[in-house]
């Protein structure tokens, strides 16, 4: 049994803490926020995450919550980092937060191992690294050790992982966290500090090149009448490409690959290498959203004084995150274009990211009148909507499917002008 703390009570560090309390650990999670820190020792999760609440809730008697730095690090073997690192106006990752946690640590006799959770440019291990050494924290091990969880399947991620990366300054420390994770059965990859954190960065590039790739396969699919749903599903039997993070949408978004992709492109530029490849995943992904509304206007002309429904707001089903939505541009070129917007999410609060749009508390009562809607998010209650009902409902029965996630001839039937993303030829 160890003793960890966690530095950040966000989704990265709230599910951290609870699988490290779940593997039999002590485990204090410290964050900033005293309004967030009440809530969790309350019990409340202030985060949605499928199964977390069970999982803190079950190991409660493991798991401390606290604002203060010297009760988080009394004692503990492992300095877990998973504060933030939002984006700088111009792209870079903003390390304040990281930076704070190290200043923190000064004064720290035992020795631990810093681990660095948070997803940080390559070469931060290295300068985190000097400024412990320079605060006399020598005795303090440096260690990466990125996520891979993805919100809404978090937990089974972490526990049930792809892989584990670990990369150290001193192979003692990587042993050690390796350690930590037993009973976590997932190939383990051990390499330096700056692999770990190119591994990071550049396994969310490559999800989201795919994603890119499959968008723009859609928008030719779109131009020639053929079917990307079928494509992808070709494409994807190929063992040498596989069928995951095919699916043609409007776009990616969340809190980790726009931000992620930004920094990846500012660090190969400050590096002085011109990213090209990621610099047309990122534009691609921007039109991508775009090009809804050029579908709309196909069908509607101007939309200056129609309505439209937008189905999900969440940037991906299962979660209440809204951070980089194609909702929000979707939201703002509507209103720009002169449209009403109506919304329905099932969990997020549509009238606090959205306070120009009504939000409604069913699709149906969303979809009610308007001229169009647009699936946005794949929530799986709209699979269960009675959709010849909303088509009597809408002043015009139009639908663009964003995420490809109802069967179009079975719209039709109901009475609907479908619309997905590269399914012409459906
Ligand atoms: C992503 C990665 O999947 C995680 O491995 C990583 O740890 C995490 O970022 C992070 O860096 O913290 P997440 O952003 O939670 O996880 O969500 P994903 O499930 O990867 O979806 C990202 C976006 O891509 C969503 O907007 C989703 O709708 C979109 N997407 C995904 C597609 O448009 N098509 C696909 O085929 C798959």
């Amino acid at each position: 049994m160890s003793r960890v703390a966690v530095f950040g009570a966000g989704y990265v560090g709230l599910v951290t803490g609870a699988c490290f309390a779940e593997l039999g650990h002590e485990v204090t999670i410290r964050d900033v926020l005293p309004e967030r820190i009440d809530a969790l020792r309350r019990g409340e999760v202030p985060i949605f995450e499928p199964g977390l609440e069970e999982l803190l809730a079950r190991n409660a008697d493991r798991l401390t919550y606290t604002l203060d730095v010297a009760e988080a690090v009394r004692d503990a073997d492992f300095l877990y980092v998973a504060v933030g690192t939002p984006p700088t106006y111009s792209g870079d990752a903003d390390l304040s937060a990281v930076w704070t946690v190290v200043d923190e640590l000064r004064g720290l006799e035992q020795p631990a191992a810093l681990v660095m959770k948070s997803t940080v440019p390559v070469g931060t291990g290295a300068t985190v690294r000097h400024r412990l050494d320079d605060a006399g924290l020598g005795h303090v091990g440096y260690v990466s050790n990125p996520e891979f969880t993805a919100e809404g399947n978090a937990i089974r991620d972490f526990q049930h992982p792809d892989r584990i990366v670990i990369g150290a300054f001193d192979a003692a420390h990587g042993d050690a966290v390796a350690e930590l994770h037993r009973g976590i059965d997932g190939p383990i990859v051990r390499c330096d500090v700056a692999s770990a954190e190119m591994i990071k960065l550049a396994a969310n590039a490559a999800l989201m090149t795919r994603i890119s790739f499959i968008n723009e396969i859609a928008n030719v699919c779109e131009a020639t009448g053929a079917d990307v749903v079928r494509v992808a599903e070709g494409i994807g039997l190929d063992s040498r490409i596989g069928p995951s993070f095919l699916r043609a949408g409007i776009g990616y978004g969340g809190s980790c690959f726009p931000k992620d992709s930004l920094a990846l492109k500012q660090l190969a530029a400050s590096s002085g290498y011109h990213f090209q490849l990621l610099n047309a995943v990122i534009e691609v992904n921007e039109l991508q959203k775009r090009r809804v509304i050029g579908k709309l206007k196909r069908h509607l002309g101007s939309l200056r004084g129609t309505s439209v429904a937008l189905l999900g707001l969440a940037f991906k089903p299962n979660t209440d995150d809204t951070r980089e939505a194609p909702s929000l541009v979707l939201a703002g070129r509507l209103a720009a274009e002169g449209a009403t917007v109506r919304a329905w999410d099932p969990i997020v609060d549509g009238q606090a990211i959205l306070p120009q749009a009504t939000i409604h508390a069913s699709p149906l009562e969303a979809l009610a009148g308007v001229d169009a809607a647009v699936l946005v998010t794949e929530w799986p209650e709209l699979a269960e909507v009675d959709w010849t009902e909303a088509a009597r409902t809408m002043s015009n029965a139009l639908l663009v499917d964003g995420r490809n996630m109802l069967d179009p001839a079975e719209l039709r039937a109901a009475g609907f002008v479908y619309e997905g993303i590269g399914r012409n030829g459906q």
